[in-house]
């Protein structure tokens, strides 16, 4: 194996991610993750699949037409219809695929062998008419006898495929079968070798490494792991490995990985896993007291990978686990000094709170830290006067909220995609003027069921130089819980940063 290999990122985000039960993307929507994909460095886009609706056909084109640096695939299947389809597109690449498994051939195409060999040929030859880079794809190639599979691949090469993919369609191969198989087809076939893994084992990703291992050049994966039923190879995870693991280079700027992560999952609402390798939310995070001690004085001693090489922070959480080396780290974080013997308190309140089975955040640990220090009812320097709404489906979600800074009155007024975003970007105008104080952080959860439930919202924000204050807050109206954490959490910091410049810079009314 060559260490300095750089193999190729075949992003199918928009196009087999997008296929994860209940996902569907709008043609703008679609731009805009391609858009964060061409900056990440991925080299193909798969956009979509255009023959299965106009809105896909749309999607496809914007992307082939914004004139990105990616090259731009489509999926076709080995149909006349379908290829005209993806071409019309603008596309570069027409992804041409069709089964080459007896039970696909039986039970889904009711072709035979011989058929679907022909069809294969006929359709690659056709696609390169039109002047575009093919890539054929086999689909349920590991389910297939190998010899006919080969076979197939060897006519779609003659007939001026440009690269051949190996699809485990069902998720049914483990590394060493892999290996074995990406092994023979590269005994076989000059062209270069795609690998497309799907996770029904959870083996997706080993699988795509073992067949790089194997000779294959081009991994077809997806952001977090989106994809029909268990999803496929994820991107973040394949990359990570690749470089980290195997020593093998990519064309993807890893730092932008998390950014991308984020959006895809804001756009398709699949929400990622806490525990999932790179994009997780607790894949940087620490609680236990040895862990945090050790990584307080040698982040390797915990971590496998510094978290800023794929944008992210490392975090440390309090709970009954923490120890007061961690527990010290978080208040430094949020600006707030403490003597031994204070801090010896807050990790006891910590543990007896994690005890009881609480979840400690951020804004847990201020409240103990104010109680500790003698600081509960501090001025406040913000205060709500009133909030209103206004959403509905025909009309743009507005909120007007009036608050008192330093005692003079301001209402600040503003539209969003929801009643929450339009009340926290209303505040966060305000916070322009002292500050630039911005929502860092934002989580809802519900306490308790039923649509009286009561919202609990904790809130992060930030200021122009970095600092930090966190608040929580609980009301049956998520929008006042959301307005009420976010003021309070202003209020948190301006009272940190008065300890530094006296006199609060006032907004403008
Ligand atoms: O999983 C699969 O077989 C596919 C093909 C269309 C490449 O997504
Ligand atoms: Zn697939």
């Amino acid at each position: 194996m060559k260490n300095s290999e750089m193999i190729k990122i075949f992003d199918t985000t928009l196009r087999d991610g997008e296929q994860t039960p209940g996902v569907g993307l709008t043609p703008d929507e679609k731009l805009e993750i391609a858009r964060t994909l061409d900056r990440l460095g991925v080299d193909t886009i798969e956009a979509g699949f255009p023959i299965t609706s106009k809105g896909e056909i749309e999607g496809v084109r914007l992307i082939a037409n914004e004139g990105l640096r990616a090259e731009i695939a489509a999926l076709a299947r080995a149909h006349k219809t379908d290829i005209d389809t993806a071409v019309s597109t603008g596309v570069k690449c027409v992804h041409v695929f069709i089964a080459t498994s007896d039970i696909h051939l039986q039970h889904k195409l009711n072709m035979t062998r011989d058929e679907a060999l022909q069809t294969a040929v006929k359709y690659v030859k056709y696609a390169k008419e039109h002047g575009v880079q093919v890539e054929f794809s086999a689909e349920d190639a590991c389910r297939s006898d190998t010899e006919y599979l080969i076979k197939v691949l060897q006519g779609v090469s003659d007939a001026g495929a440009d690269r051949i993919d190996i699809p485990d369609t069902v998720g049914v191969m483990h590394p060493v079968a892999m290996y074995n198989l990406i092994s023979k087809v590269k005994n076989a076939i000059s062209i270069p070798i795609s690998i497309h893994c799907h996770n029904d084992f959870g083996l997706a990703v080993a699988n795509s490494l073992a067949a790089v291992e194997a000779g294959a050049e081009r991994v077809h994966c997806t952001i977090n792991g989106l994809g029909e039923r268990a999803g496929n190879a994820s991107l973040e995870e394949v990359v990570m490995s690749l470089h980290n693991l195997y020593g093998k280079k990519t064309n993807i700027n890893t730092r932008l990985i998390y950014e991308a992560s984020k959006l895809v999952s804001r756009l398709t609402g699949i929400v990622v896993q806490p525990n999932k390798a790179i994009v997780g939310e607790n894949a940087f995070g620490h609680e236990s007291g040895i862990h945090t001690h050790g990584l307080l004085n040698m982040p390797l001693t915990y971590e496998p990978l510094e978290p800023e090489l794929v944008g992210r922070k490392r975090w440390i959480q309090a709970g009954k686990h923490a120890g007061s080396h961690g527990i010290k780290a978080m208040l430094d974080q949020l600006a707030i000094s403490v003597s031994d013997a204070q801090l010896k308190e807050i990790v006891a309140r910590v543990k007896d709170l994690g005890d009881k089975g609480k979840r400690l955040t951020d804004a847990d640990l201020e409240s103990i830290a104010d109680t500790v220090l003698g600081r509960v009812g501090e001025e406040k320097i913000l205060q709500l006067v009133d909030l209103s709404v206004m959403t509905g489906t025909k009309s743009m979600p507005t909120a007007s909220v009036k608050l008192l800074v330093d005692g003079k009155a301001y209402v600040v007024a503003e539209t969003g995609v929801g009643p929450i975003d339009a009340a926290i970007k209303a505040i966060q105008k305000l916070g322009e003027g002292l500050g630039n104080i911005k929502l860092a952080d934002y989580r809802l959860d519900a306490i308790t069921g039923g649509t009286d439930a009561l919202g609990e919202v904790s809130v992060k924000v930030e200021d122009k130089d970095g600092l930090v204050a966190t608040a929580k807050a609980t009301n049956e109206d998520v929008v006042v819980a959301s307005v009420e954490a976010m003021i309070e959490g202003m209020n948190r910091l301006l009272l940190k940063r008065r300890v530094v410049q006296p006199k609060v810079a006032m907004p403008n009314p």
